[in-house]
């Protein structure tokens, strides 16, 4: 199949690639460029284990193509930590026990730091309704409720916004 070209800013890193029309985007960033951190649960659009954001927006990353992501910024979860330091939301999956098997966490945080971005003292019917397309198999869901929530009393404290892209 012919290859086309492709140019993508990755965690602040432009790649130049060329792939296959039918790669689709989470598989262009695991196996082409290494970021092993955005997890395939389904493939299919279910469990949101492959959310990375888009141009500062919460997309699952199977339910592109990788030729419709060139030209975009994306950010994986191996690009939210600054400077070695975790970011709030990843702090408080940390201290708030929000994983166990920790399949489903990278893309879970993902979706809220997207959630933080556009909503940043959200209810816990509004972080349920947030994260209804990312599933977690382990946690029954409390803990990375409180995890949410210990999220965004921190980044209020500190007058953070939850952007990281
Ligand atoms: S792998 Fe993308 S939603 Fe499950
Ligand atoms: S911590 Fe195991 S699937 Fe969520």
């Amino acid at each position: 199949m012919e290859k086309v070209k492709i140019s993508v800013t990755v965690n602040g890193q432009t790649h130049h690639s060329e792939v296959e029309p039918r790669l689709l985007l989470v598989h262009y960033l695991r196996e082409h460029l290494g970021l092993t951190g955005t997890h395939v649960g389904c493939d299919t659009s279910q469990c949101g284990a492959c959310t990375v954001h888009v141009d500062g927006q919460a997309v699952k990353s199977c339910t592109m193509f990788a030729v419709q992501a060139d030209g975009c910024q994306i950010t994986t979860i191996e690009g939210l930590a600054a400077d070695g330091k975790l970011h709030p939301v990843q702090e408080g999956f940390w201290e708030m026990h929000g994983l166990q098997c920790g399949f489903c966490t990278p893309g879970m945080i993902m979706a809220v730091v997207d959630l933080l971005n556009q909503n940043p003292n959200p209810s816990e019917a509004e972080i349920r309704h947030a994260l209804e397309g990312n599933l977690c198999r382990c946690t029954g869901y409390h803990n990375i409720i409180k995890a949410v929530q210990y999220a965004a009393q921190k980044m209020a404290k500190a007058g953070m916004t939850a952007a990281a892209d």
